[in-house]
C-alpha cells in the first residue's frame, strides 16, 4: 500500500505571523499517518525550516530555476532550496505554465535539477476546461508528463506526479472521484512504461480539495494524495484533509 502525501501549497499567501500561527495549528493537530508538507513562498523558507526541524511535516518551495546558479536575476537555484532542507519543490504548477509561460521542456528541466540536489519534484499536470471540452484531457495530461519521462528516463521513478485540472483550481468545482481516478490510472500506465518502480510512485491530485471531499478522493485507487491549495492555509481545514489521507 501506498503511503499518502498531502501537500499544502500556500501559493502567494502569507505573513510572517500568520505563518507561525498556521505551523503552530498544525504542529499540534499532527502527526498524521501520512505524509504531510507544506510548499511556501520563497522568503518564508528559512523561517518555516526552523519552525518544523524536527517535526513531522516537511516543507519545500512553489518552484524553482532550470540553473543551478548564475545571472538569472530573480531566480531562486535549487541548491539553495536544499541550504534549507527543503524536501520538495512543486515544478510546472498551471499558475507558472499560464502565467509565465513555462512549457513542457523547461519544467521537465527543472525536475531534473531538482532531482540532482536530491529534492523530490512535485511535477503538476493538467487541462484546461477548454481542453477538457474538446476531449483533449488525455492527449495534454500525456504530453506533459511525456516531456518530463524523456529528460529523467528511469529516474523518473523519483518524482511525485500532480494531477491538477486548471478548470478545478481555485474554482471549488473538483473533479469527481471518478473523473481524476480515469486521468490517474492513465498516468500510472505512462509511467508503468517507464519504470518497473510506477506502482511505488505516488500520484496526487489537486484542484479544490477540501476537508468535505478528500476522503472520497483518496479512496481512489491511483489518488495517493492531495495538492491543496486554498484548504491548506487554514489550519483546522488542512489538518482535516490530512486526516482524511491518514
Ligand atoms: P486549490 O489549489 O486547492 O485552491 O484549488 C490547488 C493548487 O493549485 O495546487
Amino acid at each position: 500500500m501506498r503511503r499518502k502525501l498531502v501537500v499544502g501549497n500556500w501559493k502567494m499567501n502569507g505573513s510572517r505571523v500568520a505563518n507561525a500561527d498556521l505551523l503552530a495549528e498544525l504542529k499540534a493537530a499532527g502527526p498524521w499517518n501520512a505524509d504531510v508538507a507544506v510548499c511556501v513562498p520563497f522568503p518564508y523558507i528559512g523561517e518555516v525550516a526552523l519552525s518544523l526541524q524536527g517535526e513531522a511535516i516537511a516543507w519545500g518551495a512553489q518552484d524553482c530555476s532550470a540553473h543551478a546558479s548564475g545571472a538569472y536575476t530573480g531566480e531562486v537555484a535549487v541548491p539553495m532550496l536544499a541550504e534549507f532542507g527543503c524536501r520538495y519543490v512543486i515544478v510546472g504548477h498551471s499558475e507558472r505554465r499560464a502565467l509565465h509561460g513555462e512549457s513542457d521542456q523547461i519544467v521537465a528541466e527543472k525536475a531534473r535539477i531538482a532531482l540532482a540536489h536530491k529534492l523530490v519534484p512535485i511535477v503538476c499536470v493538467g487541462e484546461t476546461l477548454a481542453e477538457r471540452e474538446g476531449e483533449q484531457t488525455d492527449a495534454v495530461v500525456k504530453r506533459q508528463l511525456s516531456a518530463v519521462i524523456h529528460t529523467l528516463g528511469h529516474c523518473i521513478s523519483q518524482v511525485v506526479v500532480a494531477y491538477e485540472p486548471v478548470w478545478a483550481i481555485g474554482t471549488g468545482r473538483t473533479a469527481t472521484p471518478d473523473q481524476a481516478q480515469a486521468v490517474h490510472a492513465l498516468l500510472r500506465k505512462q509511467l508503468k512504461a517507464a519504470t518497473e518502480r510506477a506502482d511505488d510512485m505516488k500520484i496526487l491530485y489537486g484542484g479544490s480539495v477540501k476537508a468535505d471531499n478528500a476522503a472520497q478522493l483518496f479512496a481512489e485507487a491511483d489518488i495517493d494524495g492531495g495538492l491543496i491549495g486554498g484548504a491548506s492555509l487554514k489550519a483546522a481545514d488542512f489538518a482535516a484533509v490530512c486526516r482524511a489521507a491518514s
